[in-house]
């Protein structure tokens, strides 16, 4: 069995390395990186880095001439993923890997509000056509993307939300990581896992978890998405950031990031890592 990672040098790619040593030994591992001396430490662990830019297809193929199964965690390039996700799976096929695991969205499909939504559907859509064995992780929220409301919360007391009484079943990263490692190792896995926190919590209780872990007395200020697109204006983000941010409250408010299906927890074998701790163990440095 080799196991090679995409976006081996991100914050998830990192955490799925380790959690893959937990299960066998790194020098099955292949961390694919665009940039491989950012994937030097984990050469350092034993595991083979190989160059892997997904903007240069005809280089792609080379890199995976031996592995089984392959995490093809997504791009971070919106706009441009679809064709990098295109060239990955085109190169895969190509080379006769034996499984690709990929990190899709909660509840992703065409009827979703998410606004990231339709790049997973159109690459979920790609891996049934490319005839490859395939596992969709359908990763929920991660909570570290409400790290940046620790902020929010000590300088001005407030989180800012059009997700009116909608929730986030959110997990943390590491938590998502030690899924994918589970079904990475697992040659019998579920062909779709929609994996998210054990909890749904609420924005009042987002708050309550700031105010504990920071000191500060933050409350929610619920507003209509116009309203909400105002504030980010008058904060400087750009119209397509505003509408992203302004989108996954939607979504959330229509209770796309909410369920809890259980999923996660049963993979890794232990409950998911709760808000308040991905939330402390930040504010602690
Ligand atoms: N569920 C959620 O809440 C949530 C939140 C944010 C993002 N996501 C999705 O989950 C993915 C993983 O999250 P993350 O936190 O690990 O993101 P991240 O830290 O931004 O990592 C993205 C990875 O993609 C790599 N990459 C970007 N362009 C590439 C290219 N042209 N060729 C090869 N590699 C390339 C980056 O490489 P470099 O190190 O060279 O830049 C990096 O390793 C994200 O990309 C995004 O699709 C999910």
């Amino acid at each position: 069995m080799t196991i090679a990672v995409t976006g081996s040098t991100g914050a998830l790619g990192t955490l799925v390395v380790d959690a893959l040593a937990e299960h066998v030994s790194l020098d099955q591992v292949v961390a694919l990186a665009r940039d491989p001396q950012r994937a030097a430490h984990l050469g350092e662990r034993g595991a083979q880095v190989r160059t892997f830019d997904y903007d240069r297809p005809e280089d792609l193929a080379a890199a995976l001439h031996d592995v089984t199964d392959l995490l093809l965690i997504s791009s971070n390039a919106v706009g441009q993923r679809v064709e990098q996700h295109r060239a990955v799976i085109e190169a895969a096929r190509a080379t006769g890997v034996g499984r690709i695991v990929y990190t899709s969205a909660l509840g992703a499909s065409d009827t979703s509000l998410n606004p990231v939504a339709p790049d997973h559907v159109e690459t979920e859509r790609l891996l049934a056509d490319s005839g490859l064995d395939h596992v969709i992780l359908r990763n929920g929220w991660y909570s570290e993307n409400y790290l940046s409301e620790l902020e929010n919360a000590r300088q001005y007391g407030a989180v800012v939300t059009s997700a009116g009484d909608g929730t986030v079943a959110s997990a943390d990263r590491a938590d998502y990581a030690a899924a994918a490692a589970a079904v990475l190792t697992t040659p019998h896995a579920k062909p779709v896992y929609e994996l998210s926190g054990d909890t749904a919590w609420t924005f009042e209780e987002l708050a309550k978890t700031l105010s504990a872990v920071t000191g500060a007395d933050a409350e929610v200020r619920h507003v209509s998405p116009d309203e909400h697109r105002e504030a980010l204006r008058q904060a400087g983000l750009p119209e397509a950031a505003i509408e992203f941010v302004v989108g996954i409250d939607a979504a959330i408010a229509r209770g796309e990031l909410g369920a809890t299906t259980g999923e996660l927890s049963a993979l890794i074998g232990r409950p998911t890592t709760p808000l308040h701790d991905t939330l402390a163990a930040a504010e602690q440095g």
